[in-house]
């Protein structure tokens, strides 16, 4: 046991004013944005609280709720937007740090969302739909109907259009069992909303574990035909969010090949091998080794920023990519049931945000692993289908899951079996 659950657990003793959620399901509030909440693990170690968080543009409250696991990792999510503010996991010498880039209030997220920066909306942590990345040109068409798009990226509908999911006030239900704590997050898209058909009512379930895996279940159904893409635009910094870039961070990823883009970073429809390329991380190496390689698809995207298709022997979660910073020795490693991954290096971060602890974010100091279907699938009829129907259910399960070794991590078997 560390330090850092020590003092948690000391604080709990002390503070008694806010709400404790040991069992059962309930919510509840304490006042002020402090980074110290009360916190009394419950029976299996596992806890959850809440505090309010402020209120969102459209007048609704908002809460902080803190998922703590009886190791003392802790992750905190806002039901604005179903976003991952923070992820408290230690180094290989217990040392904590948070490896989340997010903002400190919730002023920091709605700013990201409704202002225009030189970084661009950077979507930090939050849950992205209805069609999470690229639709060309603003349009699909489906069942023979077109539909027009909001475009919001050049040409193209990006993360869902404008006031999308990852901007809506998420109706929160904290659920805390003996040996893992969970956040039910739920939001029904009304149908024609950013030009969408289908009323589409989608649930995401953060379950953060006992052996340090933030999980992400998301449910969707529609009342209509419709196009569905979910993920979480979580950026990591294995060494800390504010400590740098993440150049020195190895990556694998699991992946024979990957889908190359045009200039507007929309797939060609072409499935290519990553063999021969920078954009092979079958073989760990670090995030920088190649970025600047001057590779035509690196330099279209400032970077990586491409969908690689994943290798997998069937349905189920499968392994994504794994990340290892040799520093602190923190390893992520991601498991999916998607069939692909958005891997994006932080390309267009500029230095002009402040981050959750105060330091400024630029270029790289941060990546994300987006699990979900290929870009522009709409558009695309060779690509897996994105087509949600009414009666049949969308479901889609990712895996975080933090630990800390002395190398690379070789073992490809989910620690607890998926
Ligand atoms: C990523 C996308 C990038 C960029 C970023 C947000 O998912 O692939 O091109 O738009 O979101 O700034």
């Amino acid at each position: 046991m560390h330090a850092f659950l020590n003092r948690r657990r000391l604080l709990a003793l002390v503070m008694a004013s806010a709400a404790i959620l040991a069992a059962g399901v309930a919510t509840s509030a304490s006042a002020g944005n402090s980074r110290h909440w009360t916190h009394r693990p419950g029976p299996g170690g596992a806890s959850i609280t809440s505090q309010s968080w402020g209120t969102a543009p459209d007048g609704q409250a908002v809460n902080l709720y803190t998922l703590t696991n009886a190791r003392g990792m802790t992750v905190t999510i806002t039901n604005y937007g179903g976003i991952v503010q923070s992820i408290d996991v230690p180094d290989r010498k217990g040392q904590v740090a948070n490896v989340a880039l997010g903002f400190s209030n919730l002023a920091g997220y709605v700013t990201d969302d409704t202002t225009t920066t030189a970084s661009g909306e950077t979507y930090f942590g939050g849950i992205i739909g209805r069609y999470a990345n690229r639709i060309a040109n603003g349009s699909f068409k489906l069942n023979g109907v077109t539909y027009t798009l909001p475009q919001n990226n050049g040409t193209n509908t990006l993360h869902g259009g404008p006031d999308s999911w990852n901007m809506q006030v998420w109706t929160a239900t904290p659920i805390s069992g003996r040996q893992s704590v969970s956040l039910q997050l739920t939001y029904t898209d009304p149908a024609g909303k950013n030009g969408f058909p289908g009323t589409v009512a989608a649930k995401v379930d953060y379950t953060l574990t006992q052996d340090d895996a933030l999980r992400i279940d998301y449910t969707a159904t529609t009342s209509a035909p419709t196009v569905i893409n979910l993920t979480n635009h979580t950026y990591f910094n294995l060494a800390g969010e504010g400590s740098g870039d993440v150049f020195g961070q190895d990556l694998m990823i699991n992946a024979d090949n990957y889908t190359p883009v045009n200039a507007n970073l929309i797939p060609t429809g072409v499935i290519a091998p990553v063999a021969g390329t920078p954009l092979d991380f079958r073989t760990p190496k670090p995030i920088g080794q190649d970025i600047n390689s001057g590779f035509g698809q690196l330099v279209l995207a400032h970077g990586f920023d491409h969908n690689w298709v994943l290798n997998r022997s069937g349905p189920g979660l499968s392994l994504a990519a794994r990340a290892y910073d040799p520093v602190s020795g923190r390893v992520l490693t991601t498991w999916t049931t998607e069939p692909g991954v958005q891997f994006y290096s932080g390309n267009f971060l500029v230095g002009d945000l402040i981050g959750t602890s105060g330091g400024t974010y630029r270029q790289s100091d941060g990546f994300t692993l987006e699990t979900q279907h290929y870009p522009d699938s709409p558009n695309e009829p060779s690509f897996p289908s994105t087509v949600l129907n009414p009666g049949t259910p969308f479901n889609s399960t990712t895996i975080y899951q933090f630990s800390t070794a002395n190398q690379f991590p070789t073992a490809n078997q989910f620690p607890t079996g998926p």
